[in-house]
């Protein structure tokens, strides 16, 4: 935590040290002065950028300042100390992690699953210390890797593992990677010299999505959870590798403190615990100050227990409860601990998101780019509020690492808004009969031979009219994210494939409506409405067109970048690959996967075909986007009535402006609906500006594209 004044100071020093060069440093006494001065402002902007996440520098001048600190310590090595920010990524590989033993015991928590474990928890404590009512603090149960940091004489020592709680493995190098971890923090200004702090390691479940989609992208198998991601990433053997996967760390226990004299300050100077909570975030770590609750009796405790359970999915890390503690630190020791957990505190564990059920059968899937996938029909089993009958085995290695075979229990997990995944096959519940999964040589749809690319896990069918890969792909450029024709589903276009009607993409803007009237189940107003939504689908903007193409890895991010960039979608088969990868976030893959897709006659042929059939190919007038909202961010909670959210978000995009999910200081305007969400309580906590729908509708409704106008009722 620094001071305004401190601040301004630190900011002022920024400006000046970015006009440095190494050129101007002549001597070592030049460069003791200012590399000082470098860490403590890198520091600075470390914590605004890591703790706050709300930098008052760009990237590229932080990278400076990191640079030129860089350069003079390579120039006098002497000056290196193990707290300068430039030792967070050590260069050694690790090999093997050392074994230590912990100052305190890691002991875990007991656990409490609803209102009546925690009255009696609370009668408990009433009962052991003799108080009629308990003082609590409450804080989330974070759903990662524990780990240990020692620090002695201000410095960042030690960090481990939990291991078996007495003994962990020393992974401090790989927690120097993490920057919500300082390697020094002034605890002497509170009379430490020696504190043992325990903590978690966690990744942020957006950026855990993206891992996960990368590894499926090169036929990795991806992680069950964050949790796994997350204690994975920490035993990796090379730092560099650490430093790459997005680790953060939140702290929230002091297990030891001692003072110059050996003294324990634990209860003594350190006496409550949500103000050791403040002391950490002050000095510089992410604990859950902002999160913790002090609550007088257990009713308070309750509350914010199952207030938090409502809103977990909202929350950017994976929480598995809640942890409510004794606040009273000198309490502890009169109540003590059991062999595993301490009797001052209990966890409140939220509904769980794992369940065990049967796979009943396997069918295996032919997906639109030709991707063979296992895919497990289990006894239908309820987790986390959501019915779950099936379950991807992503592919033969998956299935064979797991032994899973059809028969057995598996235990399930659905992690949020996560799709489910195996955790592991019960196999002490096997009975001898259950079948192995036979993957099959040939597509289950076409019947032709299935091959595996060298370097790949995946099985592919690559006959380019197999059956199922065109209804899949009619499927996707018809969907919500792609061409948006509504009436044109799943179902439909199944149905539609059979009868003949449908064969290629192009065919949508074919279909013989005189025979789709006589079907059963259309009538005139069905097929006249699946005529209008076809016809307003040509002109989309063109970013959806390419979505719809389904090029392999362009996702609607990608096609986005792509449609900034050019005029007509036939353009870029005029682009090379380098080209191509100069675009933002588009990598060699990518970039190649794009090339190819318009190397292939096939491919362009079905472009050309649309184009004939009236199918906007090139950017259309209202597509040029306004800049109304230039530089604004909205976030939307509550229902809408003028449209529906998708619709309200498109025409913040369209207008210039990022429409987002969650509610940070950087938010220009909180629209508020009906029965708005946390989200507005946040706002209103970080003096966000609100709006009203009806505001918002004043501040579009000049200015709405023309394409979305009858998506809008106002
Ligand atoms: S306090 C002596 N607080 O949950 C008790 N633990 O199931 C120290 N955890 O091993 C733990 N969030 O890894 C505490 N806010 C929190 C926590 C938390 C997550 C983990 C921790 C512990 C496990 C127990």
């Amino acid at each position: 935590m620094y001071s305004p004044e401190k601040e301004k100071e630190l900011i002022e020093k920024t400006r000046k040290l970015l006009e440095l060069s190494i050129s101007d440093i002549k001597s070592i006494e030049d460069a003791r002065a200012i590399v000082e001065d470098l860490r403590e402002v890198i520091r600075y902007h470390d914590w605004r950028y890591y703790v706050l996440a709300n930098p008052v520098i760009s990237d590229y001048e932080y990278d400076k300042l990191f640079h030129l600190l860089k350069d003079i310590e390579k120039k006098y090595p002497e000056l290196i100390t193990p707290d300068s920010p430039t030792q967070r990524v050590a260069s050694g590989l690790t090999k093997e992690f050392p074994q230590v033993k912990h100052l305190a015991p890691m002991l875990s928590l007991d656990n409490s699953y609803n209102e009546e474990d925690l009255r009696d928890f609370d009668r408990r404590v009433r009962e052991a210390t003799g108080l009629d009512v308990v003082e609590y603090s409450v804080e989330p149960k974070f759903d990662g890797a524990g780990i240990s940091l020692v620090y002695e004489d201000n410095l960042f020592v030690r960090g481990a593992t939990r291991g078996d709680g007495i003994v962990g493995e020393d992974i401090t190098q790989n927690l120097k990677t993490i920057k919500t971890i300082p390697l020094s923090a002034d605890f002497k200004s509170y009379g430490i010299k020696t504190i043992e702090i325990r903590g978690e390691v966690l990744i942020r479940k957006d950026l855990f999505k993206k891992i996960n989609q990368e590894r499926l992208e090169e036929g990795l198998p991806p992680f069950a959870n964050p949790r796994n991601a997350a204690a994975g990433s920490l035993r990796l053997q090379d730092p560099k590798e650490v430093a790459k996967r997005g680790l953060e760390a939140f702290v929230y226990q002091i297990t030891y403190a001692v003072d110059d004299e050996g003294n324990n300050l634990l209860g003594t100077k350190i006496r409550k615990h949500h103000e050791s909570i403040k002391m950490l975030y002050q000095l510089g770590f992410r604990s859950p100050y902002k999160e913790i609750k002090v609550c007088k009796g257990i009713d308070e405790v309750i509350d914010y227990c199952y207030q938090w359970q409502e809103k977990r999915d909202e929350y950017p890390y994976e929480l598995d409860g809640m942890v409510v503690k004794v606040n009273d630190i000198s309490l502890y020791d009169k109540l003590g601990v059991t062999s595993h957990h301490p009797r001052w505190a209990i966890a409140f564990k939220f509904k769980a998101r794992q369940a065990t059920t049967r796979i009943i059968k396997v069918v295996f899937q032919v997906g639109r780019t030709g991707a063979v996938t296992p895919v497990a029909k289990l006894e239908p089993v309820e987790i986390g509020g959501v019915t779950v009958s099936s379950v991807s085995l992503i592919n033969e290695d998956f299935i064979r690492e797991k032994d899973i075979r059809i028969g057995d229990l598996v235990l399930i997990e659905r992690a949020g808004d996560v799709i489910p995944y195996v955790v592991k096959v019960i196999k002490e519940a096997r009975t001898g009969k259950e079948q192995p999964i036979v993957f099959p040589k040939n597509c289950p749809s076409c019947g032709s031979p299935l091959v595996k690319p060298p370097g790949e896990a995946v099985w592919r069918c690559i006959n380019i009219n197999c059956p199922a890969q065109v209804v899949e792909r009619i499927i996707y450029f018809a969907s919500k994210d792609a061409m948006d024709i509504r009436g044109l589903g799943e179902a439909i276009v199944r149905r539609f494939y059979e009868l003949g009607f449908l064969r290629s993409i192009p065919d949508i803007y074919r279909l013989p409506y005189d025979k789709i009237k006589q079907l059963e189940g259309f009538g005139e107003k069905s097929v006249e409405n699946l005529r209008r939504s076809i016809e307003e689908s040509k002109h989309r903007p063109i970013h959806r067109l390419i979505t719809g193409l389904g090029i392999r890895y362009v996702g609607k991010v990608t096609a986005k970048t792509l449609a900034e960039h050019i005029n007509c979608v036939e353009e870029l088969k005029d682009w090379s690959v380098e080209e191509l990868e100069k675009l933002p976030d588009i990598g060699y893959v990518v970039a190649r996967s794009i090339y190819d897709f318009f190397h292939n006659q096939q491919n362009l042929k079905i472009i050309y075909e649309l184009k004939e059939l009236g199918v906007q190919t090139c950017k259309e007038k209202q597509e040029t986007v306004e800049h109304l909202f230039d530089g604004k961010t909205f976030v939307f909670t509550g229902g809408l009535h003028c449209c529906s959210r998708e619709v309200a978000q498109e025409i913040v995009e369209r207008l210039g402006g990022k429409a987002t999910s969650s509610v940070s200081k950087k938010t220009s305007f909180v629209v508020v609906g009906e029965n708005p969400g946390s989200k507005l309580r946040k706002a209103q906590q970080l003096g966000v500006k609100t709006i009203t729908e009806e505001e918002f509708i004043q501040m579009i409704k000049d200015h709405i594209p023309e394409d979305l106008r009858d998506k809008v009722s106002i």
